[in-house]
């Protein structure tokens, strides 16, 4: 089977890296995501442990598609009842590239029409109720070739179900955790966000550093399958808790603002790692040169003036130093001033937002 697994953009090699120790190998890959192939237990393990991933595609049907009647027929030939329930509010969406067939509406409803025909229990009335769960369906057609998959993680993986306490500007959970992978943290080297709010990057590095899952907590679209092995799935769910660590690391939680620190530890509670960092409220002006791993998302300066915005971005560069590792990213336009030669600067797509990365040389 084929799946296709999305990620950030400009995060594949991290995604591709992640699944390489997982055992598998990417045989094609795009600007945000990569290609696979594997089995149907493979797809309920992926979804329990890429920490980089968006989401996990399976492919049901593929065909070379030339017009509309063909891709008619090619959508009805999918046993849609094994996948879409009557709780389900179908999304299908399209991506085509230099192919014959070349209307994203057109083959938007005639994909949706060949579905319906085939779920005779199919309800119109339940179709418009806003609270019902999506069902994410994603038609592909590249020269001319038409793939049709569909979503089998539900919403995003960057979900892991621990943060329910965030302050304006989270960063998401996958992208924190791509941030640890692009700079190479190693979990026994100490490791320090000095702006951490609801302590997303902290969280993740534990989770890293303890083995944990980060799907352990949460639910998947794979689990309402027709062909849904639940045995095997909490066999795996079984295995994988048995691998959890319990060792010592230094993860640091620091921020200036003491109303979000008991928000970051009931974060930390929820993930399972509240013992694994050490919290403590700081000014980062206080702060001196650190030796070790410094990971960070300060302010991008959308509620500070521009004098505080400079010194906190002076005083964050000046904990890098010689000895010091890691990254931070910030969409700033200070910082690319402020850092020159001392590091290396990435472009990174978070959420339709263009941010910089600047990895520390
Ligand atoms: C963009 S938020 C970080 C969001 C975080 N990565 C998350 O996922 O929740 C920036 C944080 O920097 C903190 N901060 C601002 N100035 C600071 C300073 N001088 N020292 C320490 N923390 C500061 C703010 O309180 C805020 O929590």
């Amino acid at each position: 089977m084929k799946l296709l697994i999305s990620c950030f953009q400009w995060t594949t090699t991290a995604l591709a890296n992640e699944l390489k120790i997982l055992g598998y190998k990417v045989f094609d890959n795009f600007s945000s995501g990569v290609y696979i192939e594997a089995e149907m237990e493979d797809v309920y393990k992926i979804n329990l442990n890429s920490r980089i991933a968006n989401k996990v595609y399976l492919e049901l049907n593929h065909a070379t598609i030339k017009n509309f009647d063909q891709l008619f027929d090619f959508a009805y030939q999918i046993n849609w009842n094994n996948y879409i329930k009557k709780w389900h509010k179908i999304n299908v969406s399209i991506n085509i590239y230099n192919s014959q067939i070349n209307s994203n509406k057109s083959t938007q409803s005639i994909v949706n029409k060949a579905i319906l025909k085939k779920l005779l229990w199919w309800d119109w009335q339940r179709m418009s109720d806003p609270k019902k769960e999506i069902i994410n369906i994603l038609v592909q057609i590249i020269d001319d070739k038409c793939s049709i998959f569909v979503n089998t993680s539900w919403e995003s993986l960057h979900n892991r179900w621990y943060r329910k306490e965030t302050g304006e500007a989270p960063l998401k959970e996958n992208l924190a955790a791509s941030l640890i992978r692009m700079c190479n943290w190693y979990f026994k080297t100490p490791l320090l966000d000095p702006m951490c709010w609801s302590g997303t990057i902290c969280i993740e590095a534990a989770m890293i550093a303890r083995n944990i899952a980060p799907g352990l907590n949460r639910n998947f679209a794979f689990e309402n399958f027709i062909d849904f092995d639940l045995n095997k799935f909490e066999n795996i769910k079984k295995e994988l808790k048995s691998k959890i660590f319990n060792g010592n690391y230094q993860i640091t939680w620091y921020d200036i603002d003491p109303k979000v620190l008991e928000s970051a530890k009931n974060n930390a509670k929820r993930a399972g790692v509240l013992d694994t960092i050490i919290f403590e409220q700081k000014d980062l002006k206080d702060l001196k040169k650190q030796e070790n791993y410094i990971i960070s998302n300060p302010p991008y300066g959308k509620r500070l003036n521009n004098d505080d915005m400079k010194l906190l971005y002076e005083n964050l560069i000046k904990i890098y130093w010689k000895k010091s590792k890691g990254c931070f990213i910030s969409s700033n336009e200070r910082a690319d001033r402020m850092v020159w030669y001392d590091f290396k600067i990435k472009n990174l797509n978070n959420n339709g937002e263009m941010v910089k990365l600047y990895i520390k040389k």
